[in-house]
């Protein structure tokens, strides 16, 4: 029986430039680093509260979702973090450089605000901000 989320893994280059965007960028709580010699890897851990697993399909064979299908094939398509200001954090975050697709956050399921990072400047990874609708948690 599956109980939770235990983590998920993100290859980078190197750690450092990753847990600056981590921890300065996104605010998550960093709980250190590991060498895991055997596998010839550097780790770095942050916590994060209770999540949910997304699955998304394309709607009707079309949008983005199907153009990332063809390209890329099925698998890990997005992190998602819950924000309780999206409007802030897109300033915040596009005075760091940050580049996001589409101008202002638009309307995501069950009634969220959400915008997403463009993954050229993140690294490869597609980030998601989603502030819930009010009295959603
Ligand atoms: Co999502």
């Amino acid at each position: 029986m599956i109980t939770a989320l235990d983590h998920i893994a993100i290859a980078v280059p190197e750690l450092e430039t990753a847990v600056a965007r981590f921890l300065g960028d996104f605010g998550l709580q960093y709980d250190g680093d590991e060498v895991v010699e055997a596998e010839k890897t550097a780790t770095a851990f942050f916590s994060v509260p209770a999540t949910h697993i997304e699955l998304v399909a394309p709607l009707e064979g079309t949008g983005p979702i199907a153009s990332y299908l063809e390209k890329r094939g099925g698998g890990l398509h997005h992190l998602c973090f819950r924000t309780d200001d999206i409007d802030a954090d897109v300033v915040r975050l596009r005075d760091k450089g940050y580049q996001f697709i589409g101008d202002n956050p638009s309307p995501g399921a069950h009634g969220a605000r959400v915008i997403f990072i463009h993954p050229k400047s993140c690294g490869g990874v597609l980030i998601e901000l989603s502030q819930p609708a009010e009295g959603v948690a």
